[in-house]
C-alpha cells in the first residue's frame, strides 16, 4: 500500500528537521530547483493532482493561470479545515510538517513566488506551534530565505492564525482576512489566479493538495496518475469516523471503493448488529448516500456515477450541478461520516444545517435567510413540531439558495438538505406525520 502523505505518521522524529532530511527531506526540494518552473507545473499536471480542499480543481492547471509576466505572486497555503467531520490537514501538519514546507516551496517556485503564508485554523494551536518551529529550522538550514538550498532563488514563509471562522477557508475570505480585512468571500471572477492577495496573483492550495508535490517531483507525475483514475491522481488521506470500528486518517489509492473505506480500512461497523444507514462521504457539504449507494469509488467521479441516486428538488426533478451535471456526491474535503441504524437522520440534517446557518457570512441574501429558515425549520420537524408542507418548503428554499450565492456555502447548505430530503424522505414524512 503506496503512503504519501501519511509516510511519517507515528514517527515523532520526522517533525524534526535533522531526522526529515535522513529520511530524504528536501532532496526533492533540490530536485526541483534544478527545473525548469514550468517543467514542476507540467509535471503536476501529469500527475492529475486534484485540489485536496473540497472542490477538486486540477492543481496544475491551477498553477498555469499565474500570469509569465507577473512581479509579485502569492503562495497561500489553506489549513483552515473547517468543514465538519475534516480532520486530516491537522495531522498531517501535526505528522510531517517539512512535508508541508517544502511541497509549499517546489509549489512556490514552479509558480515564481518568493513569499507563502500558511493559514491555519485558530484552534490549532500545536499544529501552529510545530510549523512555526519547522519554518525556523527550515530557515536555519538554509530552505528557507534569500538563497533556497544555495540556488540564489529567494523564498519566505509566514503561519498566519485565523479565529474561528468557517467561512474564511473558503479562498477569497481566507484572502480577505489574511489582509485584514473582514473574512467576506469576494465575487469572481476576478479569480485569485489573476488578482488575489493585495491585489496580486495568487494560488490559494490546501495543505493535502501541497503535500503531495515532493513525490511528484520524486517519483514523476505518470507514476502518480497511475495510482487514482483517470482525471484524478495519487492517494487521498481519508478522515474516516462515526459508527466503524477504526476511525481516523488512512491513506487510500484515489478511487479505492466507499464500501472498502467502511469495511476495510474502518473495520466495519461499530457494532455489527447496527448495519449501515447512510454515509457522507466528503465532509457535511457533500449529499448524503444510502447504504446501498456505497459500492462506488471515492473520487471526483463520484460526481456523475449512475450507481447513486441523483438529488431531487422534488420527486422526479433533478438538481443540476455546474455544467448542467445532475448532482450525486462526492469526496469532498476527504472526510467520511459514517452513520449506523441508530442515526436519527432528521436529527442529522437539522444539526448540519444549523452549522451552516450559523456560518453564514450574512453578504448575500438567499444564503443568509434561507439557511436560517432552513435550521428553523428542519429543526421544528427534527423536535416532532414539524407541519405539513414542510418537506416542499424545505426543498423549495435549498432549490433558491442553489446557485444564487457569492460562494459555495449556499450550495454547502442547498445540498446536504435536498440529499437528506430526497434520501430519507419517508423519515420526515414519518416525523409531521407523528406531529400532526
Ligand atoms: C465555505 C467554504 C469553506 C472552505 N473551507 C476550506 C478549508 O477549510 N480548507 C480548504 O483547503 N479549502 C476550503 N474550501 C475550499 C477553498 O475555497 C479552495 O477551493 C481550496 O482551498 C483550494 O485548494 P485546493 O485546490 O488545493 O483544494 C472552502 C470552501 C468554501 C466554499
Ligand atoms: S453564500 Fe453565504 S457565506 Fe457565501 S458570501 Fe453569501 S452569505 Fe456569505
Amino acid at each position: 500500500m503506496t503512503k504519501i502523505v501519511t509516510q511519517h505518521f507515528g514517527n515523532e522524529d520526522a517533525k524534526d528537521i535533522a531526522t526529515y532530511e535522513k529520511l530524504g527531506g528536501y532532496q526533492n526540494l533540490r530536485r526541483a530547483l534544478k527545473m525548469e518552473p514550468q517543467a514542476i507545473v507540467d509535471e503536476v499536471i501529469k500527475a492529475n493532482l486534484c485540489g485536496r480542499g473540497g472542490a477538486g480543481f486540477p492543481a496544475g492547471r491551477k498553477w498555469s493561470f499565474i500570469p509569465k509576466d507577473a512581479k509579485t505572486v502569492y503562495l497561500v497555503v489553506n489549513a483552515d479545515e473547517g468543514e465538519p467531520g475534516t480532520f486530516k490537514d491537522r495531522w498531517l501538519m501535526y505528522w510531517d510538517p517539512h512535508r508541508l514546507i517544502e511541497g509549499s516551496i517546489i509549489a512556490a517556485r514552479a509558480i515564481n513566488s518568493h513569499c507563502a503564508y500558511i493559514y491555519i485554523r485558530g484552534e490549532l494551536f500545536e499544529g501552529a506551534r510545530l510549523l512555526d518551529d519547522a519554518i525556523a529550522q527550515a530557515y536555519e538550514r538554509g530552505y528557507l530565505g534569500k538563497s533556497v538550498a544555495g540556488s540564489g532563488y529567494a523564498m519566505d514563509m509566514y503561519v498566519h492564525r485565523g479565529a474561528g471562522a468557517y467561512i474564511c477557508g473558503e479562498e477569497t475570505s481566507l484572502l480577505n482576512s489574511l489582509e485584514g480585512r473582514r473574512g467576506w468571500p469576494r465575487l469572481k471572477p476576478p479569480y485569485p489566479a489573476i488578482k488575489g492577495l493585495f491585489g496580486e496573483p495568487t494560488v490559494v492550495n490546501n495543505v493535502e493538495t501541497l503535500m503531495n508535490v515532493p513525490t511528484i517531483v520524486e517519483r514523476g507525475g505518470d507514476w502518480f496518475a497511475g495510482l487514482g483514475v483517470e482525471r484524478d491522481g495519487g492517494t487521498r488521506a481519508c478522515a474516516l469516523s462515526g459508527h466503524v470500528k477504526n476511525p481516523g486518517v488512512h491513506e487510500v489509492p484515489v478511487g479505492t471503493s466507499l464500501h472498502d473505506i467502511i469495511y476495510e480500512y474502518g473495520g466495519g461497523m461499530l457494532d455489527d448488529k447496527k448495519p449501515l444507514k447512510g454515509v457522507i462521504p466528503g465532509g457535511t457539504s457533500f449529499p448524503v448516500l444510502t447504504a446501498d449507494e456505497v459500492d462506488v469509488p471515492w473520487c471526483n467521479a463520484m460526481m456523475q456515477n449512475e450507481k447513486i441516486k441523483v438529488v431531487e428538488v422534488a420527486p422526479g426533478e433533478p438538481l443540476l450541478w455546474g455544467g448542467g451535471r445532475h448532482l450525486r456526491s462526492g469526496p469532498g474535503s476527504g472526510a467520511v461520516i459514517v452513520m449506523d441504524s441508530s442515526t436519527d437522520m432528521v436529527a442529522a440534517c437539522a444539526r448540519i444545517i444549523k452549522f451552516y446557518a450559523h456560518e453564514s457570512c450574512g453578504q448575500c441574501t438567499p444564503c443568509r435567510e434561507g439557511s436560517g429558515w432552513l435550521a428553523r425549520i428542519c429543526d421544528r420537524v427534527a423536535r416532532g413540531q414539524g407541519r405539513a408542507g414542510d418537506i416542499e418548503l424545505m426543498a423549495k428554499i435549498a432549490k433558491g439558495i442553489n446557485g444564487n450565492t457569492i460562494c459555495a456555502l449556499g450550495e454547502a447548505t442547498a445540498w446536504p438538505m435536498l440529499a437528506f430530503l430526497t434520501k430519507y424522505r419517508e423519515e420526515f414524512e414519518a416525523r409531521i406525520r407523528k406531529a400532526a
